[in-house]
């Protein structure tokens, strides 16, 4: 079996859209793969209550439990070794990844960003959109590199930017497209791991 280790901070929208996808589109016997964890860096971490409602393993490895982002690093590949993953999939989860954990997962590590790579790496992005007066926003998804949010990207989608379009009201607009284009990225890539 292929298995898909989730990586999560917060609501984990992104991955109950990949979990709800796996299911309906039986990525099992598509593709030899399921879901076999969830990890957070967050014990509060809303995700995590889903997660484990479906009878996936939901664990926490607290950021703030260690001394420097390699020690957090180290525990975390160890938590996802245990679950012996063909991809690793960064679902809205907040922490800068070191050198070392990038490299350890090459080619099989996946993150979504919301905005329309390269425009916008980093945080707040939808209010940098609005604020460069940009028509057109939206979501990729890419492999992981070393460097923050680039690396090669595997799907978009675009959204307009609308008049009255607050930060708050562009990014539930993306969201919404976020949970289309992750699933989607995930089962093209299955069958090549
Ligand atoms: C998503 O919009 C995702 O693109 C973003 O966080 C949100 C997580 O939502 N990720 C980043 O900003 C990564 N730099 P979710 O927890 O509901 O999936």
């Amino acid at each position: 079996m292929k298995n898909i280790v989730i990586l999560i901070s917060g609501g984990g929208s992104n991955m109950a859209a990949i979990v709800r996808a796996a299911q309906r589109d039986d990525w099992a016997r598509a593709y030899g793969a399921q879901v076999r964890a969830v990890i957070s860096n967050r014990a509060d971490a809303g995700g995590l209550t889903f997660a484990r409602e479906q009878g996936i393993a939901a664990e926490v490895v607290d950021h703030k439990q260690f001394a420097g982002r390699e020690a957090f690093d180290e525990a975390l590949a160890a938590a996802i070794d245990r679950h012996q993953p063909a991809l690793v999939v960064l679902a809205g989860f907040m922490r800068i990844l070191t050198p070392a954990f990038v490299g350890r997962y090459q080619g099989r590590l996946l993150n979504i960003h919301p905005s329309l790579l390269p425009a916008f790496p980093g945080l707040h992005t939808h209010q940098r959109a609005i604020a460069a007066g940009c028509r057109f926003a939206g979501a990729t998804v890419h492999q992981v590199t070393a460097e923050l949010d680039h690396g090669p990207i595997l799907e978009q989608a675009v959204v307009p930017i609308l008049p009255d379009d607050t930060a708050a009201t562009l990014a539930a607009r993306v969201l919404a497209q976020e949970h289309q284009i992750y699933p989607r990225a995930i089962a093209r890539l299955l069958p090549t791991l």
